[in-house]
């Protein structure tokens, strides 16, 4: 069962009925300023940080759900009746809703009682505020008198401060009206220089901005009483609950249309600055009015909305397919890469299942999120390599996140995640191959943000290295710590106390459970560290690294390998995880795809017996589930892992960023089948048809659909940030289709469905439009490669900087 359609003409997804089985939201905003919001106008909005500069309150775990957002209400002035366009508040029935929901914008449009309503969200590129741009039309032929009102609710900009600390914060409320903007400034009296703003572009006939004087205690959004009365009082609150509402009237004869503007903005003074004139408590409106004045001019809106398609359109073209498959075509072509976008700018902090004051930006997060999104703008990509960089730790260690706001790593959260260091190697590398800007490693990076302490980021590379030689386990695999990509495989941390973290609450000396997953990501880090010293010509360190990835690899054929696939970990006590000697978690997926990206026991046929076992034990309709069988008790020596129940998240559901390194390790050996087939299990669009049973967006992917031991089979949960967005688009552009960006060139090495005749790929790279045509000839992998109708050795397209460059390619 479907709630819409794709509508890719338009690169829109449709949404037909305003009761979908969960929120579907979208992202407004792409640098500075952010805003959820879903397709029936629920969300909030924040600056840079979702936790620390909150704009407007959401109420998480709500009932009804997703009660709270970007709000208006239209009201019949003859009758009475008054509805929401979006459906929520009121719930109305409304007729022909539609919700379109874009590449940085959603409209919201429905018809109730012959009054058409058109909402158009979006945030204007380069500026820190958004648009709501209001269309009203009367389609009866009888003259109408409406009020409309609007209604955000402002969160005194700590969202967790905002959430929890009452007896300070209902006292501490403040706001200014001037006109037709409503100034929301808690705490601008003190130490912040920032406010925010809602204007509309018509002249009002009232307005409030205490929530209890819109409401009235014990009513609710659902039906506020001055909108059922068209009263509204000025209110002016100091403390309470700061809200932002106009009151509009107006009349529509028929057929005419009534175009009307609002503004959510955030604006920063200068300290010394703040006030107007001086000496009093108003705010300097200086800097703010002539970006209000210019956006509440219709012209502006329509022009701003112009550079956001525009600026969609160029992140877009980086990477544009023709498939055989509808569903590759328009997940690899928007959504996907959309989503990479979203996951780089706001890692796991902001979602409906991220609250924005849980975490701040991952590190291993953040690390792979830019693998999908390095190409679409590289010199973002390249700041947050810095950023990244100076959360690092002297010993090459890392916090685990730190907060976008400060740039400071989380303490609480603190280090000894052991995989953290090898994703900033992996990451970096990304970044070379896509742009060849080899100065970014001499770049002077402090570690744990000190001054004085600056390295080159080189050297904070090899430290990231170093960091695991140095911990080093029994057996001669590194050792785990806190966890490693599985943040629930907890193997030091035995924790009897309800509620105590299982990340931090570390409660063995960690000096023997070690992880073959690190081995995996520290062969491949080091494998990436020997190609860019030899580029730099640093021969002594490519042997240095070549060598540690080859014995990392002995290793792990010899202590990581179960008879039939890779183990897991070997725990506190030295005993095996992932192995046909346990009774549950007797094979994880985790190890099967990254030993076969590392290379490891690939010429052994390991590897192929390792996806025979996936195949077997792991592959259902739904996706690849994470291990099998699921833990069915609680076993304290492991961590969080066992405390999901049976199918769920990491026990056992379909936890998807694992998915497509089994579809990558399916391309190194050749299985293009194979590969293809698991791809399609999960992209989203290829499960639009079960939206009843997805339940989740049908245009992004979600973190993880419930196991197949779970009774909700198939359900999706956690839709939007999750990695994997970042690596489904790497395996099926870069290992899939094959173009895969590498250090001296483009490499074209498809790895496609049997039955797949051809297809083309557009990719601009380093500055020049590669044209790629690949043509299937025969029945097996074998690539011949024909550059501006030049036959070639090999599989790598030199860059040359041409501005076009033209590839055929023959697959045998
Ligand atoms: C979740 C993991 C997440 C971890 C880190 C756990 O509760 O299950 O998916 O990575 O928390 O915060
Ligand atoms: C989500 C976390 O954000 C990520 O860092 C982790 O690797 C996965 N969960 C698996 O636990």
């Amino acid at each position: 069962m479907q709630f819409g359609y794709f509508d890719d003409s338009n690169r829109e997804y449709v949404i037909s009925q305003p009761d979908t089985p969960l929120p579907w939201i979208n992202y407004l905003g792409a640098e500075d300023y952010f805003g959820l919001i879903s397709n029936t106008g629920g969300g909030y909005s924040f600056y840079q940080d979702a936790r620390l500069r909150r704009l407007t309150r959401y109420r998480y775990n709500n009932v009804p759900t997703d009660m709270g957002g970007r709000y208006l209400y239209l009201r019949d002035n003859a009758d009475g009746q008054y509805w929401s366009p979006t459906w929520m508040p009121t719930q109305n029935q409304l007729e022909d809703y539609s919700c379109r929901h874009g590449m940085g914008y959603t409209k919201i449009g429905s018809t109730f009682n012959g009054i058409r309503a058109d909402l158009r969200y979006f945030v204007p590129p380069g500026e820190t505020l958004e648009i709501w741009d209001v269309t009203i039309k009367n389609l009866t032929d009888e003259d109408r008198q409406l009020s409309a009102f609007s209604s955000v609710e402002f969160c005194l900009w700590d969202a967790n401060d905002d959430a929890t600390n009452f007896q300070r914060n209902l006292n501490i409320g403040e706001l200014e009206v001037q006109d037709s903007v409503i100034y929301h400034k808690t705490e601008y009296r003190e130490r912040r220089n920032h406010f925010a703003y809602f204007a509309c572009s018509e002249p009002l006939a009232g307005f409030e901005t205490q929530r209890e004087a819109f409401l009235v205690p014990y009513r609710g959004y659902q039906n506020p009483q001055a909108v059922l009365r068209d009263v509204t009082n000025k209110s002016l609150t100091v403390g309470w609950s700061p809200v932002g509402v106009h009151h509009l009237r107006f009349s529509l004869a028929p057929g005419e249309t009534r175009r009307v503007i609002f503004l959510l903005g955030y604006f920063e003074n200068p300290a010394d600055q703040k006030f107007s004139p001086p000496g009093s408590q108003k705010i300097n409106k200086a800097g703010v009015e002539p970006i209000i004045e210019k956006y509440l001019n219709p012209q502006a809106v329509d022009q701003a909305f112009e550079h956001l398609k525009q600026y969609w359109q160029a992140n877009l073209n980086v990477l544009q397919v023709v498939t055989p498959d509808q569903h590759v075509n328009r997940v690899v072509n928007i959504w996907n890469a959309y989503q990479c976008m979203v996951t780089f700018n706001l890692s796991r902090s902001a979602s409906y299942f991220e609250s924005g004051i849980g975490r701040g930006m991952g590190f291993r997060d953040s690390n792979q999120d830019l693998l999908g999104f390095v190409q679409m703008v590289p010199e973002r990509a390249r700041q947050r390599i810095l950023d990244l960089a100076t959360t690092q730790l002297e010993s090459g260690g890392a916090y685990h996140q730190y907060q976008p706001l400060t740039n400071r790593g989380n303490d609480a959260v603190g280090g000894n995640f052991n995989d953290d260091p090898a994703w900033l190697v992996l990451g970096t590398a990304a970044y070379l191959k896509e742009t060849a800007d080899w100065g970014i490693l001499d770049e002077a990076v402090p570690f744990d943000n000190k001054p004085g302490s600056e390295a080159s980021l080189f050297e904070h590379l090899e430290r990231s290295i170093q960091y695991t030689l140095d911990n080093i386990g029994p057996h001669g695999l590194p050792l785990i710590g806190r966890a490693d990509w599985n943040d629930c495989l907890n193997l030091n941390t035995f924790s009897e106390k309800p509620g105590e973290s299982f990340q931090t609450t570390t409660s063995r000396d960690g000096k023997v459970a070690e992880s073959v997953v690190v081995a995996a990501l520290f062969i491949m880090a080091a494998n990436e560290m020997q190609a860019i010293s030899n580029h730099l010509g640093m021969g002594d360190k490519a042997a240095f690294y070549k060598n540690a990835a080859e014995k990392m690899a002995g290793v792990t054929r010899k202590h990581g390998w179960d008879g039939d696939w890779f183990l897991r970990a070997y725990d506190h006590f030295g005993d095996v995880i992932g192995s046909q000697e346990c009774e549950d978690g007797k094979i994880f997926i985790e190890p099967q795809g990254l030993c076969a990206m590392a290379g490891i026991g690939l010429k052994e046929g390991m590897v192929e017996k390792a996806l025979e076992a996936v195949q077997t034990h792991l592959a259902t309709t739904h996706g690849i589930v994470l291990l099998d069988p699921p833990y069915h008790d609680y076993h304290l020596h492991l961590g969080e892992i066992s405390s999901y129940p049976p199918g769920y998240k990491e026990n056992g559901s379909v936890f998807c960023h694992t998915n497509p390194w089994i579809m990558i390790a399916e391309s190194i050996v050749g299985d293009g089948d194979r590969a293809m087939d698991y791809y399609l299990r999960i992209n989203p669009s290829n499960r639009e048809a079960i939206s009843d049973v997805h339940r989740c967006e049908p245009y992004v992917y979600a973190q993880t659909i419930a196991g197949k031991a779970a009774d909700r089979f198939g359900e999706a949960k956690n839709s939007w940030l999750t990695g994997t967005a970042a690596w489904n688009f790497v395996a099926i552009t870069q290992w899939i289709l094959g173009v895969r960006p590498d250090y001296d060139g483009l490499r074209i090495e498809p790895v496609v469905s049997k039955n797949w005749k051809g297809f083309k790929v557009r990719r601009q790279f380093r500055g020049t439009l590669y044209e790629i045509e690949v043509v299937r000839e025969g029945t097996g992998n074998n690539i011949s490669l024909f550059v501006n109708g030049k036959k070639i050795e090999g599989t790598l397209v030199e860059a040359v900087g041409a501005s076009q460059v033209s590839v055929k390619v023959v697959i045998a």
